[in-house]
């Protein structure tokens, strides 16, 4: 008599995996039939659930129909191409697939050791990233640099932070603690992530410097000389910068000639955020944002925004990686082994803040082995076209103005009228459930934000989005 046991077998999850792949199919040949903003309201979707988890365990047919009725309504529909707002998180089948491997293989890759191939696979993903989206040689595992994927851009920024405060104090404050004199600058348009890493590093937000950025929205490099003096001048330690390479309210980029000069000078790390807008290098006319590149001690991007790959991937580089494993790699006796002993392999355990990690490389590797090279770019380039097409819209209207020059993908337009006026257009529009935009406020005026860069957007969702937006600021008037 075999054991008694509760599991799924093979044979059930042969059966309901397919049908789960058959779910995720439809789903996408469908999604744009859903609203793209989720309507419920707070607490409809638990009100739907029994209060009690289930003391015997149910049919996959029952779940799969809850799924349905009580999981989807309360879904945004972040892979509709008619999603527009915020930065995308945008997905691929086959992301999606090398997903599924990923989960079946449940493999922790902490060290090398525990799945060699989860180690390798991500270190040569991230040497071919070096190549395909023209980083400096320096950020490759055969020089003093490498990568690494971190579960999104913030962590990132946390790492390198923490990374350049060991630095700057010579690995003191990893056994001390801080002093509370060490000062870190990004501009007023940095995102929320590096305020966060301040906190979460000891450094404390009161030495954190926004700096003032120009008409564009860009660092101010002069501002950043003077707020560096300042603060010497005043018995303090500046010791990080953060510049970004496309923000998030407006796709601002920020100087990094000038920036990395001064980093250099003063001997500040400098981290770059390409959150969003890293991933259009893959374009080599798209390169000029990353120009002074060469000045970075890390630099992160997203392929889980924008190089349809689906969340969490975020991939970041640093330039010594003995930097970051000095700052943050702890060896307890339980995880010491030969391999690690060697000092032939690299133990990506010591490169961020968790121990345990997925085998995210693969969903990456399938992304770049299904579109090659020159189909990541037909599509991101496609985005641009978009983009700058509904730019060229607004531009030529004259009951729409431009909030700012689109560099890329993302355009910041106002409905001429005021603020109210726009608030409202945004509240309807994303009412409708035909499209989703989001907001934010630019020269102390609310602006709306449209970014193309979901996988499926094509030229008839940006259309018909222009025409609603139209049609619906009209019935608004002014
Ligand atoms: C420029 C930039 N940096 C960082 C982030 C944070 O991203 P993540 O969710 O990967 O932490 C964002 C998110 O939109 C972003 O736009």
């Amino acid at each position: 008599m075999p054991e008694q046991n509760f599991h799924m077998t093979p044979d059930e999850f042969r059966k309901y995996g397919r049908e789960v792949v058959d779910w995720i199919a439809d789903y996408y040949e469908n999604v744009e039939k859903y609203p793209v903003l989720s309507q419920v309201n707070p607490g409809d979707i638990r009100a739907n659930l029994p209060v009690d988890p289930p003391e015997k365990g149910e049919t996959f047919e029952h779940i799969l129909r809850d799924m349905n009725n009580i999981i989807l309504p309360g879904v945004t529909h972040w892979q509709s191409p008619n999603f527009f707002a915020f930065f995308p998180a945008n997905a691929s089948f086959p992301a999606i697939l090398g997903e599924l491997l990923s989960a079946g293989l449940g493999v922790q890759g902490m060290l090398w050791l525990t799945s060699p191939a989860c180690t390798e696979l991500e270190t040569h993903v991230l040497d071919w990233l070096v190549e395909m989206m023209g980083l400096p040689g320096k950020f490759k595992s055969d020089s003093s640099g490498g990568g690494v994927i971190q579960d999104s851009a913030s962590g990132a920024a946390l790492c390198a932070l923490l990374a350049a405060r060991e630095r700057v104090t010579k690995y003191e404050t990893n056994k001390n603690g801080c002093d509370g004199r060490l000062v870190a600058y990004v501009s007023t348009q940095t995102h929320s992530s590096v305020e966060k890493a301040v906190r979460i590093a000891g450094i404390g937000s009161n030495n954190l410097r926004y700096i003032e950025v120009d008409e564009t929205f860009a660092m101010s490099p002069d501002d950043l000389v003077e707020q560096i003096e300042l603060d010497r001048y005043a018995g303090l330690i500046p010791f990080f910068v953060c510049a970004t390479v496309g923000t998030t309210s407006s796709n601002a980029m920020d100087p990094l000639p000038e920036i990395g000069g001064i980093c250099r000078e003063e001997g500040l790390w400098l981290h770059v955020d390409g959150g969003m807008s890293g991933s259009a290098t893959v374009c080599p006319e798209f390169r000029t944002i990353i120009n002074g590149l060469d000045y970075a001690d890390s630099y992160c991007f997203n392929p889980h925004k924008w190089m349809f790959t689906n969340f969490d991937c975020d991939c970041f580089y640093v330039a010594d990686r003995a930097a970051l494993i000095n700052t943050l790699s702890i060896l307890p006796e339980y995880l010491k082994n030969k391999a690690t002993e060697s000092g032939a392999v690299i133990d990506y355990r010591d490169w961020h803040v968790p121990l345990g990690r997925r085998f995210r490389s693969l969903k990456l590797w399938f992304v770049l082995r299904h579109y090659g090279v020159d189909g990541l770019r037909h599509h991101i380039r496609r985005h641009v076209e978009l983009a700058q097409q509904f730019a060229g819209w607004i531009k030529e209207s004259k009951n729409f103005e431009l909030a700012v020059p689109a560099p890329l993908n993302l355009v910041c337009f106002r409905y001429i009228g005021g603020d109210e006026v726009n608030k409202s257009l945004l509240e309807k529009l994303n009412k409708s459930g035909k499209i989703y935009l989001s907001h934010t406020v630019l020269d102390d005026k609310y602006t709306l934000r449209f970014c193309v860069a979901q996988t499926h957007t094509e030229d008839k969702h940006v259309k018909d989005a222009w025409e609603l937006i139209r049609q619906v600021a009209g019935e608004l008037g002014k």
